[in-house]
């Protein structure tokens, strides 16, 4: 079988990051892209020299060339200024959204056959503008931020009960800013739900947490947090890569599901080869709901917002 090619696009910290951990885990070449001269040479260089030490099959390339995108099976776009201390993910708005109408031109252009991951922020409404700018099938376009939310959520569980994080499985909804939705009724420690395990009040400020993990990461660093997305990035090309019909909390289209009306949104996704195959419609309770409904209405806010820029 012919190898995977993923373009990352963006050689900034979350950028790099993606193609390092991507190459690690075999997922295929990479091409890493950025529009300054000489960065993502420099860091696809770098990352390709410790695959002599780390012991990767990775061919990795760094260029300013969209050319060589050409043919990508899927695009993680990187590429947008990351928060400040004092900033919310709102701020980067304006700027970003120019980014990724550039991108995504250029994704259409290149790339037409890909898939598209989204990282950038405001994260719901990016995602909103490149699937609007690249004209791709709805099921083709997705953001990174339900994984990066949930695994938040799992490591506060993880480290407040000390057991393996790996042992947690949890889902998150809604947009990812203060209003997302983790849902403790669906977490749970190797099947036992965590609502079993601790009282209201601890999960009450294990959420909250989950709520402000960007900015607990932008206050200790003064910018934002790049290994968790990263990561969450890539456990996502992998799911549609190896076709593993994984169940990803992400930013997927949502017409009738959930009654959101044509939006994308955080919801439990299953992902495999052809994207997003498939929304998990869950039972949610009135205050789940009203929460989620409450994210909603965040979100469609910063789309309109988006929609006067494209
Ligand atoms: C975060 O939550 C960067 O939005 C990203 O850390």
């Amino acid at each position: 079988m012919a190898k995977a090619k993923i373009a990352v696009v963006g050689a900034g910290n979350v950028g790099a990051t993606t193609a390092h951990i991507a190459a690690t885990a075999g997922l295929g070449h990479i091409l890493l892209l950025d529009v300054v001269e000489g960065l993502a040479e420099g860091k696809a260089l770098d990352i390709a020299e410790a695959a002599g030490v780390q012991l990767y099959d990775a061919g990795i390339v760094g260029t300013r060339d969209w050319k060589a995108a050409a043919d990508s099976d899927i695009v993680i776009i990187t590429s947008g200024l990351p928060r400040k201390p004092g900033m919310s993910r709102d701020d980067l708005l304006e700027k970003n959204v120019e980014i990724i109408k550039d991108v995504s031109q250029k994704v259409a252009e290149h790339c037409p056959d890909s898939i598209v991951i989204v990282v950038c922020n405001p994260l719901d409404a990016m995602v909103y503008a490149a699937a609007k700018v690249t004209g791709f099938a709805k099921n083709k376009v997705m953001g990174m931020a339900g994984a990066l939310d949930s695994a938040r959520f799992s490591y506060f569980v993880a480290s407040e009960l000390a057991v393996d994080v790996r042992d947690i499985k949890c889902v998150l909804m809604g947009g990812h800013g203060d209003t997302m939705v983790p849902l403790p009724r669906f977490t749970s420690v190797s099947g036992i739900p965590v609502t079993e395990l601790l009282d209201e009040a601890k999960i009450a400020e294990l959420v909250e947490r989950t709520r402000k993990g960007g900015i607990e990461i932008v206050n200790l660093l003064g910018y934002s947090a790049y290994y968790a997305p990263a990561a969450g990035a890539v456990k996502m090309a992998k799911a549609i890569l190896q076709d593993s019909k994984s169940l990803i909390p992400c930013a997927a289209y949502c017409d009738a599901e959930y009654g959101v009306g044509g939006y994308f949104v955080g919801v439990p996704a299953v992902l495999g080869a052809h994207g997003v195959e498939r929304i998990v419609e869950l039972d949610l309770s009135k205050s789940e709901k009203g929460q989620f409904e409450e994210s909603l209405a965040h979100v469609k806010q910063l789309v309109t917002k988006t929609s006067q820029f494209l």
